[in-house]
């Protein structure tokens, strides 16, 4: 399977001036890199704004589980859809800290993002890290954000291993070494064998998610082991982004 490198902007840029022009320079920088799926996960202001290209996707960073209806302020999975997008993001760690989502809440976006056709990209992780026991916390969250969803099709999911003590290099986070995330990515594997079972699991990339950027992609997925990162400091520059994209490849 090709890396898949996700940018994950959360609540960035400030302007829609400014958005077009970093998916632009982004669209131009990943033109013809082979061998890797990019995409980029907007606020949904910007989403109808940014065309996809052969070479770069879009993606959401949430979603409501109706399709449509009387629910203020949510956005549908449908919605998102019809705009274009082909990905989105669930369970990211500051969704589950500054919305309290909860994982009964992300399992219902789960299987109605899936229902409808979209890229789930999934996130789990450990809040901290001084034993592997810290890790079990991951057991509980695959289990909730997975219940019901044996008959859809999976193959479509991803599901980013993201050490929350690990986000955000601006905020003091410190990325994972490739040995922390290698034992975070099989952990996850095989409480997914547990859970789906082992041909399911084969079809679902196991991404990293923390401080990832050019300098730190290869080792990840070459010495860790995973199938791709969420990338989130580093995709709101664009030249950065473009060669965390080429550096995911082989070298
Ligand atoms: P970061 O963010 O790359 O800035 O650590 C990753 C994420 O939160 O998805």
């Amino acid at each position: 399977m090709r890396p898949l490198i996700v940018g994950n902007w959360k609540c960035n840029p400030a302007t829609k001036k400014e958005a077009q022009e970093m998916f632009e320079a982004i669209k131009k920088g990943v033109e013809n890199i082979e061998g890797v799926e990019a995409v980029i996960c907007a606020p949904f202001i910007y989403l109808g704004l940014l065309e996809p290209s052969l070479f770069l996707g879009v993606g959401a960073q949430d979603c409501f589980w109706e399709e449509k209806g009387a629910y203020t302020g949510e956005i549908s999975p449908k919605q998102i859809l019809d705009l274009g997008c082909k990905y989105i993001i669930l369970g990211h760690s500051e969704r589950r800290k500054y919305q309290n989502e909860t994982d009964e809440m992300i399992n219902k976006k789960l299987k109605a993002a899936l229902t409808t056709g979209l890229y789930p990209i999934l996130c789990v992780g450990d809040k901290k890290r001084e034993s592997k026991d810290d890790l079990k916390e991951i057991d509980y969250q695959l289990e909730s954000d997975l219940a019901g969803s044996e008959g859809l099709d999976l193959s479509k999911l991803a599901v980013t291993y993201e050490p929350v003590w690990a986000i955000s290099t601006s905020k003091g986070g410190v990325a994972a070494t490739p040995e922390i995330v290698e034992e975070g990515i099989s952990y996850v594997r095989d409480i997914l064998y547990k859970i789906l079972g082992k041909v399911t699991t084969e079809k679902i990339r196991i991404l990293y998610g923390g401080s990832a950027d050019s300098t730190n992609i290869n080792n990840f997925i070459y010495k860790s082991k995973a199938e791709g990162a969420l990338v989130g400091g580093a995709s709101l520059k664009p030249q950065e982004f473009i060669n965390t994209v080429k550096n995911a490849r082989k070298i």
